[in-house]
């Protein structure tokens, strides 16, 4: 038996309505609270689109806090001490990047009056750290904008969400105000998972999983319980039919316990670090109690949840997370 003390998802999309409704129970049952994140069309940047979207996922769920990040843009002073008490994060999106990041950033320099004010207001900049360059280069190289950013702010606290490649790994340890999310995809994926047999647009996502090198990079830090990576989900539901269009996205929410609790072999003290510690450590969390406990029990993963296929679909796990 595993018994995790507030799990947390520090990275997840929940989509609106129906989508919402059918992806939601599987992090609100398993998780204390996760970070939202605000791609919706349009965005999460203002006030009021802020408040309906965190109404409709409290009115889905019990005993779970979200998390609210918005979308960067060149948010005024006024707006941001009006909204500071309201979010966890900004996220920032290169424009055009990912999905639903149309209405993203197309020069950093431009945000750089905001992220001054984020610095004084003590909110976290989260960014999906990706150029546009070849696509397994694109994480790599935008490891000089992660630099630059933490040199020209150095009491920001900055998240590299989704860190998939080593390059990254390396610069957590070179810069205090440096954090890092890892997904479970990242984490257990390669290519090869990707397009080594059959194409499997299911575990295609943003950035693209990389080579058993950055994966076993990943999976080092992950299991030395350090400080500054924390789990994030990234879990993107998308429709089966989306995703045989070429959609981007890793829905992973239904099996995220059952697979960390194998990957960890028992190591329970870095399993508590990654999924809860170490994000209520760097950001001063207030979180309500939540325990979940795992007990060795096969779980098989759902097929289909609504419209949208999980990751790892039909897998025999040997824990399941009681009472979900
Ligand atoms: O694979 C991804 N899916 N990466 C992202 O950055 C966005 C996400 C989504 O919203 O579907
Ligand atoms: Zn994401």
């Amino acid at each position: 038996m595993i018994i995790l003390d507030t799990p947390i998802d520090m990275h997840l999309h929940l989509r609106e309505g129906k989508m919402l409704k059918d992806v939601l129970p599987y992090t609100a049952n398993q998780f204390a609270a996760a970070v939202v994140m605000p791609n919706l069309v349009p965005p999460v940047d203002n006030r009021e689109r802020l408040e309906s979207y965190k109404n409709e996922i409290l009115q889905n769920c019990e005993n779970f806090t979200p998390l609210m990040n918005i979308f960067m843009r060149e948010y005024s002073e006024d707006e941001l001490l009006d909204l500071a008490d309201e979010i966890f994060a900004i996220k920032l999106y290169p424009a055009g990047i990912t999905t639903n990041s149309e209405a993203g950033v197309k020069s950093i320099e431009k945000i750089y009056p905001v992220l001054e004010i984020m610095q004084e207001l003590n909110i976290p900049l989260s960014v999906h750290g990706e150029t546009n360059g070849f696509v397994l280069d694109r994480e790599r190289e935008f490891a000089a904008v992660y630099e630059k950013l933490a040199r020209d702010f150095p009491n920001l606290k900055i998240i590299m969400e989704h860190i998939s490649t080593y390059n990254l790994v390396e610069l957590v340890d070179k810069y205090d105000n440096l954090y890092a999310t890892i997904t479970l995809h990242h984490l257990l994926l390669t290519l090869d998972d990707l397009i080594g047999s059959n194409l499997n647009p299911h575990n295609f996502c943003k950035p693209v999983v990389k080579t058993p090198k950055d994966r076993d990079a990943l999976q080092k830090i992950v299991r030395s319980g350090h400080k500054k990576v924390m789990f994030g989900s990234d879990s993107a539901p998308h429709s089966i039919k989306n995703k045989l269009k070429g959609a981007a996205g890793v829905f992973s929410a239904p099996v995220i316990l059952p697979a960390l609790a194998e990957f960890f072999e028992g190591d329970n003290e870095a399993f508590q670090k990654f999924i809860s510690s170490n994000a209520i450590d760097n950001f001063n969390l207030q979180i309500p109690k939540k325990e979940e406990i795992l007990i060795e029990e096969e779980y098989i993963a759902p097929m289909m949840v609504g419209e949208v296929k999980p990751m790892f679909a039909g897998k025999r796990f040997s824990y399941r997370v009681k009472n979900s």
